[in-house]
């Protein structure tokens, strides 16, 4: 299964793609995160990327299409991906496109995650991530079980990120508003796009996004099935209408035999069978007369 998670920053893109890849086993590929390793490494690319990042703009379409592209080859992710703040751009859109053709690979799903932009800078500056697991929790929405402690191995350091500040946020929202969500009508057209609710409680996002995944048929699939021509839908109307009928048969047969007679019936079918299993090559046994 291939899924494209879309959303604003703090949309929870992130937290239920790390639940999906545990409850799928698919692989979560996240443009940041990979773009924040470049960064780390001091490589051409994170280099390159490093002060827009912090900018809060977006990094060229070619540098991320080509991260993509390399790790979309990647044996791991032949199970299945989520991918995570990718695409960005209309021009990224399609660039995946291409590249799964190419491949033979296709998306499954491509979901929206609807949050208000008022949530997002909360969300954002409360952010923190475990520095050895990299674990994502929150000051508030999302606590560790035992304060200052990773629930997943332990320790006790803390990481946030550089572009994580009230300011950086907003330009943040400002490029999804003008670069990504223009790409939310491309995937639309399709026929391909569904949303959940991102401003629900973190567990039902889970379990919003599991019923899509489980086979929950897109929206505008849905209102394609529903503008059908009328002939096509008349035998499902006549299938349906003769449904109770049968069952009604199927009841008055029933009612005919008493429940006495059934339950005779059924003693005298299992008995006889048994007593002629019993007797089954024995000799018959002679009583004496005296
Ligand atoms: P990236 O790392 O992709 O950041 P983002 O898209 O801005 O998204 P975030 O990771 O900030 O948010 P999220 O939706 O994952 O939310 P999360 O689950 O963490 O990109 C960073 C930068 O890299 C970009 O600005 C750009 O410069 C560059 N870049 C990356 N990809 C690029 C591309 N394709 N093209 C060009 N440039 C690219 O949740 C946030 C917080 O909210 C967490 O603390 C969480 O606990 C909490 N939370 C989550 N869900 C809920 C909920 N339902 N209720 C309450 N709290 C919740």
């Amino acid at each position: 299964m291939n899924i494209v998670l879309l959303g604003p920053p703090g949309a929870g893109k992130g937290t239920q793609a790390k639940r999906l890849e545990e409850r799928y086993g698919l692989i979560q590929l996240s443009t940041g995160d990979m773009l924040r390793a470049a960064v780390a490494s001091g490589s051409e690319i994170g280099q390159r990327a490093k002060a827009i990042m912090e900018a809060g703009q977006l990094v060229p379409d070619e540098v991320v299409i080509a991260l993509i592209a390399d790790r979309i080859d990647r044996p791991d992710a032949r199970k299945g991906f989520i991918l995570d703040g990718f695409p960005r751009t209309t021009k990224q859109a399609e660039a995946l496109d291409r590249m799964l053709a190419e491949k033979g690979i296709k998306l499954d799903h491509v979901i929206e995650m609807k949050v208000d932009d008022a949530l997002l800078v909360d969300r954002i500056s409360g952010r923190y991530t475990c520095a050895k697991c990299g674990a994502g929790y929150h000051d508030r929405n999302q606590k560790p079980r035992v304060e200052g402690v990773c629930d997943a191995c332990g320790s006790t350091e803390v990481k946030r990120r550089a572009d994580d500040n009230a300011e950086t946020v907003s330009k943040r929202l400002e490029a999804y508003h003008a670069q990504t969500a223009p790409i939310l009508p491309y995937y639309r057209a399709k026929g391909a796009l569904q949303a959940v609710d991102g401003m629900a409680p973190i567990d039902d996002v889970t379990v919003a996004l599991a019923g899509i995944l489980n086979g929950a048929a897109p929206a505008a699939r849905k209102a394609k099935a529903a503008s059908r021509p009328k002939a096509k839908a008349k035998p499902r109307a006549a299938a349906k209408k003769s449904k109770p009928k049968a069952k009604a048969k199927t009841r008055r047969k029933a009612k005919a035999k008493p429940a006495r007679t059934k339950r005779a019936a059924k003693s005298t079918r299992s008995r006889k069978p048994a007593r002629k299993a019993a007797h089954k090559g024995r000799k018959p046994v002679r009583r004496s007369r005296r």
